[in-house]
């Protein structure tokens, strides 16, 4: 590629060193694509004449079918996916394949591949968390009136319904969907046209070229163009913070089926035995779901610590960027559908739950409300329902066991109508407002997933390069 001033060809060590096609060459069909608008641009410029454009965009079109079919391959001499492709093109062109290098750079172009490549799987994984998002939403549709012991600090804290606490989960990766989106709009940007760094002398079309690849607009400075990395250190938040949801998720799976919990049962085909216990079934999709998480973060932390304290523009550690991100693609692309598999077929022991949820004097909160409703300061009210609380401890007993004498020595707002809110049932039914956990707003907020999850669907199967 750069032959001309050079006396002889690279070290073993440094090629060993410098290659990258091992992992770029899933950039082709992004490249070729480039490729295309580039030569298509070259020829407005009047430096391909029609015929020879007819013949650059044939020999495209080839190398292309023979890319996808393994017909052409990376040697090991091919020191990235751009080399390659060019070598794929002189072999089809001679010297007219030569042309195709005037006014770009390979700084452009992997600039260029790699947003192309992310802004398309980012629509690949946005299907993958719509399908987790449904698994998810089809179990909550089936618990919407099912009792769970909400839970603070791992505590019985109050009654929710599974339902509403499946749905907590899903919100997280609605998110996750919208920060996809939003990073895309952002990423969208054409670096074509850029050169090595400081644009072309020849008269290019950058803009016909971002228009053809599907980018709203081309970069408006090209050393920021070729040096920024922004697109990727981002998607890679979005991919650590999903992978952070699903850990989340991952450690209450794990919770749920224990023997102390037994709220959910995984189905066969989702879980795992042991070599040595027979009796084991574990939530190894669940756990590897937490595990996972690290490289996730890793990833992230690879990028931003590589790209800290570059100097403009392009400099060649920006090469460390792409297997974080592909790596993030490829770990996600094998556990969202695991995972969504694994919700999906599991089974919520409604009995189990429903046995769990006043335990531990999560109806205390309903006490002190229903004092609050009779005008006594919650402050006040606060610590009445303490004494209440206290006294069953010693006694070994739940508030609904208390006498009616227990109810008046301990306060005189009390009266033996307070027995009506120290049910599971009402504390749930008297939860009505807007996004709290009573079966009427849980069911609103199920119809309003639902239908963002249809409109994510679509967005999911936009096409990034239109053909
Ligand atoms: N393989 C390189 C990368 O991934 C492509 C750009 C190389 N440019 C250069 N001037 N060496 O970053």
């Amino acid at each position: 590629m750069w032959g001309g001033r050079f006396s002889g060809g690279p070290a073993d060590a440094l090629a060993r060193l410098s290659v990258s096609v091992q992992f770029d060459w899933r950039l082709a069909p992004y490249d070729i694509a480039g490729s295309r608008a580039h030569a298509r641009v070259l020829a407005a410029a009047g430096l391909l004449d029609p015929d020879e454009l007819g013949q650059m965009l044939a020999a495209l079109d080839d190398l292309e079918a023979a890319c996808a079919s393994g017909e052409f391959r990376p040697t090991i001499d091919d020191e990235d996916v751009h080399t390659a492709l060019e070598r794929g093109l002189l072999e089809r062109l001679g010297t007219l394949g030569g042309k195709l290098r005037a006014g770009r750079s390979r700084n452009d172009q992997v600039a260029t591949d790699l947003r192309l490549y992310l802004r398309d799987h980012a629509r690949g994984l946005a299907v993958a968390l719509v399908e987790l998002a449904d698994a998810l939403t089809e179990q909550a549709a089936l618990n919407v009136n099912t009792a769970a012991p909400g839970m603070t600090h791992l505590q019985h804290a109050q009654p929710v319904t599974f339902g509403h606490w499946l749905l907590a989960h899903v919100q997280p990766l609605l998110r996750d969907l919208e920060r996809l989106r939003d990073w895309d709009s952002r990423a969208a940007i054409s670096p074509l046209g850029s050169g090595a760094l400081a644009g072309s002398s020849l008269p290019l079309d950058p803009a016909a070229v971002a228009k053809e690849l599907g980018f709203t607009a081309p970069a408006p400075n090209s050393m920021d163009a070729v040096a920024d990395r922004d697109f990727v250190a981002e998607f890679l938040f979005v991919t650590a913070l999903i992978g952070v949801h699903l850990s989340r998720l991952g450690e209450e799976v794990v919770l749920w089926t224990s023997t102390e919990f037994g709220w959910v049962e995984l189905d066969d085909a989702f879980a795992t035995g042991s070599s040595i216990m027979p009796q084991k079934k574990n939530a190894d999709i669940a756990e590897l779901a937490r595990g996972k998480s690290g490289r996730l973060i890793g990833g992230l932390v690879t990028v931003l610590t590589m790209l800290k304290g570059l100097p403009l523009t392009y400099d060649r550690d920006m090469q460390e960027d792409k297997e974080p991100a592909f790596d993030a693609i490829e770990t996600l692309g094998l556990l969202l559908p695991a995972l969504a598999g694994m919700i999906s077929t599991m089974t919520v022991r409604v009995d189990r739950l429903a046995a769990a949820t006043p335990v531990g004097f999560s109806l205390a909160t309903e006490v002190a409300d229903w004092l609050v409703r009779r005008g006594v300061p919650f402050r006040e009210a606060h610590e009445i329902t303490g004494q209440l609380v206290a006294l069953c401890s010693v006694r070994g007993c739940e508030l609904e066991d208390l006498t009616d004498d227990d109810l008046k020595t301990v306060s005189g707002h009390l009266d033996p109508s307070v027995r009506n809110v120290l049910t599971v049932e009402s504390a749930l039914a008297s939860r009505t407002t807007p996004g709290s956990t009573g079966p009427g707003p849980v069911a609103d907020q199920l119809a309003t997933v639902q239908h963002k999850l249809d409109s994510w669907r679509q967005w999911a199967v936009e096409k990034v390069v239109p053909r």
